[in-house]
C-alpha cells in the first residue's frame, strides 16, 4: 500500500506569531483518516514549528533549498541547514520556483541529488502551463520533466522521492483538474515510471496532486486510483479546511 500523504505548502505567509497560532489550531483538530501530514512553513519559522510540534505526528518540511553545500550563495539555504532545524523532507521544483526564480530541469536535478545525499526525502513537483494543456502537450511535458530532473537516479533512491503533479493552470486558480483529469495524467506518471525502472517501483511511489484543492473536491479527487494524497496551498493557511482534505482519505 502507497503512502498517503497531505502536505500544507504555506508558501510566503504567516509570520511568527501567526505561524504558532495556525499551528495551535492544528494541533487541536482530529485526524481520521492514515493520511500523512505535513506542512511547510517559510525558513524562519521551521525551527520554532519544529519544536512546538516535536511531539506531534504533524511534520514539518522545507519549501525549497540549494543544491550547494555551503558557500558564496547569498540569500540561500542549503540541505544540512535544514536538517539542523529538524526538517527531513523539502519540496523542490515547485512551478512558482520554475516560474519566478528561473529554476530548470538541470538545477532541479541537482537539488534532488544534493537533497538525496543529505537523506532528505524530496517532494518533487512538476506539471504543465495551461497552453500546453490546451494543445494536449501535457504528457509530453510532465514526461521531460520527470526524466529530466530524475531518470538519472538509481531505483533505490525513489523511496526518497514523492511526486507532485501540479498543473500550473490549476495551481491559486481556483480551477482544479477534474478528478478524471488528475487520475489520466497520475496513471501517466506511473506508466512512464515503470517503462524506466518496472512495474514495482512504479506502484510503490506515491503520486500526490496539487491545484486548489478544497474540502469540496478533496475526497473526490482523493477516490482515484492513482493519486496517493495532495500538495495543498492555499487551503492549507486555514486549520478547518486543511484538515477536512486530511480527512477526505
Ligand atoms: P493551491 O496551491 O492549493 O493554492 O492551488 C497548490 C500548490 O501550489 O502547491
Amino acid at each position: 500500500m502507497r503512502q498517503q500523504i497531505v502536505a500544507g505548502n504555506w508558501k510566503m505567509n504567516n509570520d511568527l506569531a501567526q505561524t504558532e497560532t495556525l499551528i495551535t489550531s492544528l494541533k487541536n483538530q482530529t485526524k481520521t483518516s492514515n493520511a500523512e501530514v505535513m506542512i511547510a512553513p517559510t525558513f524562519t519559522n521551521l525551527w520554532q514549528a519544529y519544536q512546538t510540534l516535536k511531539d506531534d505526528t504533524i511534520e514539518v518540511i522545507a519549501q525549497n533549498m540549494h543544491f550547494a553545500e555551503n558557500g558564496a550563495y547569498t540569500g540561500e539555504i542549503s540541505a544540512s541547514m535544514l536538517k539542523s532545524v529538524g526538517v527531513k523532507t523539502v519540496i523542490l521544483g515547485h512551478s512558482e520556483r520554475r516560474e519566478y526564480f528561473g529554476e530548470t530541469d538541470t538545477i532541479l536535478a541537482k537539488k534532488v541529488d544534493t537533497a538525496l545525499a543529505h537523506h532528505l526525502r524530496v517532494i518533487f513537483c512538476f506539471g504543465e502551463v495551461l497552453a500546453d494543456r490546451k494543445s494536449g502537450n501535457h504528457e509530453n511535458i510532465v514526461e521531460g520533466q520527470i526524466k529530466n530532473a530524475l531518470f538519472h537516479l538509481e531505483a533505490s533512491a525513489f523511496k526518497n522521492i514523492v511526486l507532485a503533479y501540479e498543473p500550473v493552470w490549476a495551481i491559486g486558480t481556483g480551477e482544479t483538474a477534474t478528478p478524471e483529469q488528475a487520475q489520466d495524467m497520475h496513471a501517466f506518471i506511473r506508466k512512464t515510471l515503470a517503462n524506466k525502472y518496472g512495474n514495482d517501483l512504479a506502484n510503490s511511489v506515491s503520486i500526490l496532486y496539487g491545484g486548489s484543492v478544497k474540502p469540496n473536491n478533496a475526497q473526490e479527487i482523493f477516490s482515484k486510483p492513482d493519486v496517493d494524497g495532495g500538495l495543498i496551498g492555499g487551503a492549507a493557511l486555514n486549520a478547518n479546511d486543511f484538515f477536512a482534505i486530511v480527512n477526505a482519505f
